[in-house]
């Protein structure tokens, strides 16, 4: 697959998911809210900067990151996916935030001149680019000189028991395709310094990458659970697609097997970890 047909691939399933990140949005900010205090305080994130969010999703880390610049400062959401643009677009207009503007455009073409920007950030983006480096090359350009570029990704999944939890157990029964460990997906940048020598080969200085160990913690039954993840998932959505409806009770309850551990308190808590990765632009 050439770059052009993996990148539509990637943003076709985006597009796809686009409603579920949506019907999900209070539980993702939740469940995935150390990710954000990471990066504004890896970012040095405060009042009045002008901060770019590559890859925003359903709207974070930029709605929080409104609330910390205030007034004065401002947040410019970017996302390629249309469908992403719209329901982050929406919720910022609910919630009545002056100081957002909303982009649609990929991460390797910024349509931001050199320096626009204090630093800029990715929530569980990164991964998904098709082309890192000149994506990260692109960071880069727009922060001003000495800025932070900074994002968060995934660890690997066997100390993410959110995701593998549920893979592992529709894996026996459905084979998912085997891709190419360098193609976009969640997992990608899992291994310690592989998004870190990303970064430096885009020109950052000072790369730090740091382990954010925590908890996926919400107030939901495995129901729950079990619905938002196999919604949320494009691979999964697929997979589960192809399976018999016969089947589908006893992959629940295997799921539901291998998750009751993490549902001991009548709530939903997994351990979880990802990379924080930080670089700065040389200063000019
Ligand atoms: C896992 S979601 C994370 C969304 C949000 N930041 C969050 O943490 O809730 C990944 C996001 O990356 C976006 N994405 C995919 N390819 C991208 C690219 N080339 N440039 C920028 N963002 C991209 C997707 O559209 C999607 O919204």
């Amino acid at each position: 697959m050439n770059l052009e047909q993996q990148s539509k691939k990637t943003l076709d399933a985006w597009q796809a998911s686009a409603r579920y990140w949506d019907k999900y949005r209070a539980l993702i900010a939740q469940m995935f809210a150390p990710l954000t205090s990471g990066l504004i305080e890896e970012a040095r994130i405060g009042i009045d900067q002008t901060v770019l969010d590559i890859g925003g999703g359903s709207g974070e880390p930029s709605l929080t990151i409104s609330e910390i610049v205030g007034p004065t400062g401002s947040v410019i959401y970017t996302d390629p996916v249309a469908g992403m643009v719209e329901t982050a677009q929406a919720e910022a207009g609910r919630r009545d935030l002056a100081n957002i503007q909303f982009k649609q455009c990929s991460a390797d073409d910024l349509p931001f001149a050199d320096e626009t920007f204090d630093a800029a950030v990715g929530r569980l983006s990164a991964m998904f680019f098709v082309d890192p480096v000149t994506a990260l090359r692109e960071a880069l350009r727009v922060v001003r000189n000495d800025g932070y570029v900074s994002f968060a990704v995934w660890s690997p999944k066997e100390v993410n028991p959110f995701f593998s939890t549920v893979n592992d157990v529709v894996d026996r029964f459905v084979e998912s395709p085997k891709e190419d460990p360098d193609a976009p997906d969640a997992f990608r940048f899992a291994a310690p310094g592989k998004l870190a020598a990303n970064l430096e080969n885009a020109g950052a200085e000072q790369v730090i990458e740091s382990k954010l160990n925590f908890r996926i913690e919400a107030a939901i039954s495995f129901e729950q659970f079990w619905q938002l993840r196999t919604e949320m998932s494009e691979s999964l959505r697929k997979q589960m697609a192809g399976l018999a409806p016969a089947q589908l009770p006893a992959i629940k309850q295997a799921a539901a097997d291998a998750a009751k551990r993490y549902f001991v308190t009548g709530q939903m808590s997994f351990p979880a970890q990802a990379l924080i990765v930080t670089g700065r632009k040389p200063a000019g």
